[in-house]
């Protein structure tokens, strides 16, 4: 069953929390949105980070033009701001049908899928075409990528359809690749012959501070390039860690659409 008005449905998800799964699908749904689609992402974490991050950005005055953002809980509006509320909020399978059928016509709908195993969850990843579980240098946040592919193997069982999916590691450059916790997590995927990407999300300062609630990489490229006060050589300087933090998110996207094309 596709997600109903996307093109495209991707997840991003890991029963294991704090793994970049939100900073990751606002990196995603910029690239999408600069290379000319109409992105969307939908907030299925109670937690609202990812709306979170679009209304802080929003009320700093990021555009953020080319990306919607919708929350399933649907208490953090953009336009009327309140940051406080709807952490505690559930969901239930029903609401999430009703929020899905209500979302705008786009091409590429990526869902932050926050929180443990839930028939929410199953419900979502049954939507997608593609699914990316970040993973970190920490043996649970393997074992809890496992899960998510054993729920997908399930899907695959009952509906006769097999959605791709992939880890990807995240922060890797961050750690010493040769540590034990890195070794663990990497045997655990292998035995379970997981899927991995070949790109990882190597920690930067400018991917923290989107994640922060400072809009996209692109918005600040574009700063840079209008600001009249800096000098030429001064923007190049400014520019190369942006530009170099894009590349890092081209190659996910990248991979992410070969994912798309194995699905079809
Ligand atoms: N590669 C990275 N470089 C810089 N900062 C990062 C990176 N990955 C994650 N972060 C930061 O680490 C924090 C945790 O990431 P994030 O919120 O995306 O994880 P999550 O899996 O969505 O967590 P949760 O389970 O709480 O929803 C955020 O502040 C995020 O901006
Ligand atoms: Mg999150």
């Amino acid at each position: 069953m596709p997600a109903p008005n996307a093109q495209v449905t991707i997840a991003i998800t890991n029963f294991k929390g704090g793994v970049g799964k939100s900073l990751l699908t606002h990196l995603l749904a910029a690239e999408f949105a600069a290379q000319g689609h109409r992105a969307q992402i939908f907030d299925t974490d109670p937690q609202q980070s990812t709306t979170r991050w679009y209304v802080l950005s929003k009320q700093r005055g990021y555009k953020l033009d080319d990306i919607a953002v919708f929350s399933a809980s649907g208490t953090l509006e953009p336009d009327q701001p309140s940051v406080d509320k709807g952490a505690t909020l559930e969901l239930s399978s029903t609401t999430l049908k009703a929020r899905l059928a209500d979302l705008p016509p786009c091409d590429v709908l990526l869902i932050d899928v926050g929180g443990y195993w839930s028939e929410e969850a199953v419900l979502l990843y049954s939507l997608c075409d593609a699914i990316l579980i970040p993973v970190v240098n920490e043996a649970t946040s393997a074992t809890q990528a496992i899960e998510v592919g054993k729920v997908l193997q399930n899907i695959a069982r009952a509906t006769g359809r097999t959605i791709p999916y992939r880890a990807i590691f995240n922060s890797v450059t961050h750690i010493n690749q040769n540590s034990m916790a890195m070794m663990e997590t990497l045997a655990e995927l292998k035995a379970a012959k997981f899927p991995i990407a070949k790109p990882f999300l190597t920690v930067r300062d400018w991917y923290a501070r989107v994640g922060a609630g400072y809009g996209t990489l692109y918005e600040w490229q574009e700063a840079i390039r209008n600001d009249a006060t800096l000098r030429p050589w001064q923007k190049k300087r400014m520019m190369q860690p942006i530009e170099a933090a894009i590349d890092g998110v081209k190659v996910i996207n990248n991979e992410v659409v070969a994912m798309l094309e194995q699905s079809i």
